[in-house]
């Protein structure tokens, strides 16, 4: 049994308004009553725009809140974007990075996530750094390549157990309803440990969580595989509902 403790995250992307905290607060509701019998850690990362709001329903819940992304600066010349002491001040503690998403339709690359990272270390955010292959990549048996590139090229120096977790998410997983076959994830994570415990001193204690079409149906049996250390929830975290049922996994 690994002494790691897991996290389930929750990635509302661009969904999510004011009212949206009745999610939320089903969410607190479900987490009191699980009490000391839940083995996990908890996130939800909403619109920016509800970090601040849901900061106050949560507080004292033991769930905690991230972004999405974040700028590179700390503030500036630069319409549209929000920095990484701004999620911090808004009330997050971490940030998810280089998502997919983000690399294909903003044209992210693996140096721009790395200095994101970087940007949310000194802001003292957790980054959530997404790494994960493409169908097509998958296809050429060019996925631990690819894998490898990315947590090369978009890690900064100085990632420890306590500012860095690493999102695998196969691209072609994500929100298709498809995952891989557990051995393929365990494999993919047993990579990814191993690079992160090569080239940092605490790489075999930082969390690894599996993302993509993640569902209370399977939750359970991927959360059990080797090294997946929690998961990263897109649309199944959007009801507190389901979101529950997936963290229920870690219910003892
Ligand atoms: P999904 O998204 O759970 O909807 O597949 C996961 C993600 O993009 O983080």
């Amino acid at each position: 049994m690994s002494s790691i403790r897991p996290l389930v995250a929750g990635n509302w992307k661009m969904n999510g308004v004011r009212a949206s905290a009745a999610e939320i607060a089903a969410m607190v509701e479900w987490r009191a009553k699980a009490a000391g019998a839940f083995g996990a850690d908890l996130m939800i990362c909403p619109p920016a725009t509800l970090i601040a709001q849901f900061a106050a329903l949560l507080e004292g819940s033991g769930i905690a809140l991230g972004g999405q992304d974040c700028h590179t600066r700390e503030a500036g010349p630069f319409t549209g974007e929000i920095s990484a002491p701004m999620l911090r001040d808004a009330g997050a503690a971490a940030v998810i990075l280089g998502h997919s998403e983000r690399r294909a339709g903003h044209g992210e690359r693996d140096r721009d996530v790395k200095e994101k990272a970087a940007a949310a270390h000194a802001a003292g955010l957790i980054a959530i750094i997404c790494v994960g292959e493409t169908l097509g990549e998958r296809r050429m048996g060019l996925t631990l390549d690819v894998i490898g590139r990315q947590l090369r090229g978009s890690l900064p120096d100085g990632c420890a157990a306590n500012n860095t977790i690493v999102a695998y998410e196969p691209v072609w997983a994500i929100g298709s309803g498809l995952t891989p076959q557990p051995q393929e994830i365990a494999q993919a994570h047993g990579f990814i440990r191993a690079r992160l415990a090569d080239r940092y001193a605490e790489g075999a204690s930082m969390r690894i969580l599996y993302g993509g079409s993640v569902k209370p149906d399977n939750a359970r049996h991927i959360f059990a595989l080797p090294q997946v250390n929690g998961g990263l929830v897109g649309g199944a975290s959007l009801k507190a509902s389901e979101f529950c049922a997936i963290a229920a996994a870690y219910l003892a």
